[in-house]
């Protein structure tokens, strides 16, 4: 298999850093398509937890070249430290990262512009993780952004910068009356950035073409998930890029054709950050019991993840929408203490019964979860690494999310060590 797409079924925080990590022992490649540091990717390194938010997940494997595509927005400051940090840890950045010279970046007026543009929203704020996501990919479809290269010749770059800061300063100021930034500061502070990332910028999209074409396993890391795809999730509550298998092509700068296999990670529950709706939330001590046991809390922002139950409807509109062949379950163990377990298989919405998850956000506000409940089995599966090791009643478990999606389950996570995988089925 040439080339595998890792895409989040939910929204976000599925797993698929680990996923991603794990896979990348047999790949020659990792890629990231879309997003930016609102990202956040544990990953079990030399058992120590490590949060990726802009490396992609592969690169602490040896001899895996890592790719920051030109469909990544990219805050330069956050790449550069990350980068500092990870080599701190004994991970190596060097020839095997490149970043593609058509990325656009996060400048920090994007950042200043997100958290007056989230106030000023109030009560209908998105809840946004605040890393100017949403305002850098609208600067790059106003054609007013400024792209990574454009950092090889900076004084060019300095010039252009200051125009563009000069403007959002006037809005910063005149209409959300917040401070506005100090454009030099802002530009000298870039110059050593520009410096440290200038080994790795190049025309990555030409590479990943040819690896691919000569054979080579490559892996596209999704970022965030298909419920925050910024036109098939629960709009306006998502983020501002496709997050979807369809974004792979335009990127990371590869014909469609290039564009092999595709696979769900789908957590064993669902959780979400920021508000939205989310038919199968749930309260009380069962959400805290999720919360708790899967330590549900954001690894890119720190808040509290809103917790519930697996929802089928919403899992099958991914599979459908992705085109996903397999499903790739994880945190199977964080169910390990319930007695019963219920599972959305359709919804109640005035009054008449669906199992279709409906694309409108006033249905989905309505929509009322129907359950099905499964017994627990009340032991853990944290051990389990064959399928054998696995209780009656968590097979059950994943047999029913197959059956009811009519897609496999080729692997089970059961743990946040590396190495806490039941596999049924080899991926790549
Ligand atoms: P990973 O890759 C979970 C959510 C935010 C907010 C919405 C928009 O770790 O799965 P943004 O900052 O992107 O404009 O915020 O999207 N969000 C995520 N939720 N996991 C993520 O990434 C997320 N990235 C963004 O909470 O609701
Ligand atoms: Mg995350």
């Amino acid at each position: 298999m040439s080339s595998v797409v890792i895409v989040g079924t939910q929204w976000g925080d599925e797993g698929k850093g680990k996923i991603t990590n794990a896979l990348a022992s047999c790949a020659e490649m990792v890629v990231r398509f879309q997003g930016g540091a609102n990202a956040g990717h544990t990953v079990s390194v030399n058992r120590e937890p490590v949060v990726f938010h802009l490396l992609p997940s592969g690169i602490s494997v040896p001899g895996v070249k890592c790719v920051l595509g030109p469909g990544v927005v990219i805050d330069p400051h956050a790449l550069s430290s990350e980068i500092e940090g990870v080599r701190a840890r004994g991970i190596e950045v060097s020839g095997n990262l490149m970043i593609d010279i058509g990325a656009h970046m996060v400048m920090p007026y994007h950042k200043a512009m997100e958290a007056a543009q989230e106030k000023s929203r109030g009560g209908s704020a998105i809840g946004t993780t605040l890393r100017g996501i949403g305002p850098a990919y609208s600067d790059r479809c106003a054609r007013d952004g400024l792209t990574i290269g454009e950092l090889a010749s900076f004084d060019d770059f300095a010039a252009k910068a200051k125009v563009a800061a000069g403007r959002k300063n006037d809005l910063l100021v005149k209409l959300y009356g917040a401070e506005p930034l100090d454009i030099e500061e802002m530009i000298s502070e870039m110059r050593p950035i520009a410096e440290h990332l200038a080994p790795h910028l190049a025309d990555a999209t030409r590479v990943v073409r040819r690896a691919i074409s000569e054979g080579d396993s490559v892996l596209f890391e999704g970022a965030q998930g298909t419920l925050l795809d910024v036109a098939f999730g629960t709009y306006p509550f998502v983020t501002s890029s496709h997050t979807i298998a369809a974004g792979v092509a335009a990127g990371a700068g590869i014909p469609p054709s290039m564009v092999g296999e595709v696979v769900g990670i789908a957590k064993a529950y669902v959780t979400r950050v920021g508000a939205g709706p989310f038919p199968t939330e749930i309260g009380g001590p069962a959400a805290a019991e999720l919360r708790e046991r899967g330590h549900e809390w954001g690894s890119t922002t720190g808040r509290s993840r809103r917790c519930g139950w697996l929802d089928i409807p919403a899992l099958r509109y991914s599979i459908d929408l992705n085109g996903m062949t397999r499903l790739i379950v994880t945190k199977l163990d964080v169910l390990d203490t319930f007695e019963a377990i219920p599972v959305c298989v359709g919804y109640e919405i005035d009054g008449e019964r669906t199992d279709v998850f409906p694309r409108r956000g006033d249905l989905l506000d309505r929509a009322k979860p129907v359950y099905e409940e499964l017994p627990g089995w009340q032991e853990s599966t944290v051990e389990a690494r064959t399928e054998r090791d696995l209780p009656a009643n968590a097979l059950a478990y994943l047999r029913n999310i197959e059956e009811r999606t009519g897609t496999k389950v080729s692997a089970v996570s059961v743990g946040a060590a590396a190495h806490a995988v039941v596999e049924f089925a080899s991926v790549m």
